[in-house]
């Protein structure tokens, strides 16, 4: 895919920089995440139509804090600074950088004095989002300020010749409520940006660079999970490459209910795609058979699908490529992106990863989308809505929601809990709104009343997990509705043999994790 107009942002490490590359993109400006050390040469490269600055954790006066090279002003390419980028650009130019007497977090009244340029077509007073300790105290003789708050006398500031810019907020965030207005006076008034990032325009790039990679003669086969990536992946490559795209789908007996016959209406009934569906319940079932360590369960599982899914690849000729569903925030967390750190927390559920061995060249269509934007391009492929909007489920499944022992009869009975829990939040239109929702079964038995006594044989608890995130690196309990969740556990008590008990977890990552084990 070549985008013709290019934000780049230069990333000092913010919480906030993913979130300006999908503000910047969702008005139809394709941006990109860089490393701080990008050069001006390579920004010029790169034909970017902008540059935004991030904030970032540092003081810009402490030792070895990330700056950037100060010949990116000289580039004539316009330059948003944000919170710490102010500081570093107008460190560089020329100002200084001191710590603040009084810290500003939250929401905070700006006075604009200036309304031009970024802050063009805002009126004289709104609210802002600060979070920053550091102030800019001076600005060279080639800036002029343009607002103010009660705390920072140099809330914003523009170059007196240069298309460069600082705010000392976050207009990215949503709690700046006119932040998209800024936004978009950098890309359109300041910029020139014409927006031609529009989901049909990635789709028609995606689809040109995937034919131009695999030629006429190639298949790709596609690993398909039922999950939203692979499911768009499968989709485009369909439109791209049509029955030279063969799709596997590994049924590993740790589904939900209904998920193979799901996958094979939509891909082989709907599209007619060739889908092939590996029948390895049995296989899976055995080899998990005794195991309760949830790390020897994920290594189990790990192995087995990539020994069913050579075994069903290996008898599909000319096949090269293998079509992944990776999307950019696994590039930037794996540690290609701009700080070049892996995330480590995510490296334990690489389950589902077919290795470099399998000889395979990869094809990774969304490499450069958002989630959100893959949810646009699957919707506009035409997969049904249910598939486009469901949550990530866990590439070894029910196993580690069955706490302990996977045995086919407790996947079963966790299987029914599920169904319940996910038809009653879909009825009741809390499934979009919420990140991930399920049911765990928990190796205790519960005390029941049977007849007049007590009894413990065969109760089981079944907690129910509902978790709003946006990165699902730290997530939050649901507050959800106590009628609905009236209904959830007494139709589970009613309706799945060998529950009695139901409770709802209410622990937030950290420190907890959003699944059990
Ligand atoms: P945790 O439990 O670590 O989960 O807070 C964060 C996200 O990752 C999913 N998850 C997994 N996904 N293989 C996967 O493909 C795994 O082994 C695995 N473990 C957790 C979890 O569902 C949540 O979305």
């Amino acid at each position: 895919m070549k985008p013709r107009e290019t934000i780049a942002i230069l990333d000092f490490g913010s919480q906030y920089s993913q979130l300006i590359a999908r503000r910047v993109r969702e008005n139809h400006v394709y941006s990109e995440l860089l490393t701080p050390t990008t050069t001006p040469d390579q920004l010029r490269t790169l034909g970017a139509k902008g540059i935004i600055l991030s904030g970032g954790p540092a003081s810009a006066y402490g030792d070895g804090a990330p700056t950037c090279d100060a010949g990116i002003f000289e580039l004539d390419i316009p330059v948003l600074a944000i919170c710490y980028g102010m500081q570093v650009a107008c460190k560089l130019l020329g100002g200084s950088v001191t710590a603040s007497k009084t810290r500003e977090y939250g929401r905070v009244r700006l006075r604009i004095e200036r309304p031009e340029g970024v802050l063009a077509h805002l009126p004289a007073e709104t609210s802002v989002w600060m979070s920053h300790g550091d102030i800019v105290s001076e600005i060279a003789e080639e800036f002029e300020p343009l607002a103010v708050t009660a705390n920072c006398p140099i809330a914003a500031v523009r170059h007196r010749e240069r298309p460069v810019f600082g705010v000392q907020f976050h207009p990215e965030v949503t709690h700046t409520p006119l932040g998209g207005q800024i936004i978009r006076n950098f890309l359109y008034d300041v910029c020139g940006c014409a927006g031609n990032w529009r989901v049909e325009s990635v789709i028609k790039s995606t689809v040109a660079d995937v034919r131009a990679r695999v030629g006429e003669r190639q298949r790709v086969i596609c690993g398909l999970s039922g999950g939203v990536d692979s499911s768009v992946v499968a989709a485009l490559l369909h439109r791209a490459i049509g029955d030279r795209l063969v799709c596997i789908f590994v049924n590993n007996g740790l589904l939900r209910n209904n998920e193979q016959e799901l996958v094979e209406a939509t891909f082989h009934g709907h599209f007619g795609m060739r889908l092939r569906v590996a029948d390895a319940r049995e296989r899976f079932l055995s080899a998990l058979a005794g195991v309760t360590d949830p790390q020897e369960k994920r290594r189990i599982i790990g192995h087995e699908f990539i020994q069913v899914f050579k075994a069903e690849a290996t008898g599909i000729e000319d096949a090269h490529f293998l079509a992944q569903g990776t999307i950019y925030p696994d590039v930037i967390e794996s540690g290609h992106g701009p700080t070049g750190h892996a995330a480590v927390i995510k490296s334990h559920h690489n389950v589902g990863a077919l290795p470099a061995e399998l000889g395979f060249e990869l094809v990774e269509p969304l490499r450069l989308l958002f989630k959100d934007e893959v949810r646009q391009i699957g919707e506009a492929l035409g997969l049904p809505e249910d598939m486009v909007w469901r949550h990530p489920f866990p590439g070894p499944g029910l196993a580690v929601r069955v706490s302990g022992e996977v045995t086919p009869a407790r996947l079963e009975l966790l299987r029914s809990a599920d169904e319940i829990l996910l038809e009653e939040l879909t009825a009741a239109g809390w499934y979009r709104k919420v990140a991930q929702a399920f049911a765990v079964l928990v190796p205790i038995a519960s005390v029941g009343v049977m007849g007049d006594g007590r009894s413990y044989e065969g109760q089981n608890l079944i907690v129910l997990r509902l978790v709003e995130s946006s990165d699902f690196m730290t997530a939050d309990w649901v507050h959800i509705d106590h009628e609905l969740l009236a209904t959830v556990s007494n139709r589970i008590i009613n309706e799945v043999a060998g529950v009695n008990r139901v409770a709802y977890d209410i622990s937030s990552k950290p420190p907890s994790t959003i699944e059990w084990e």
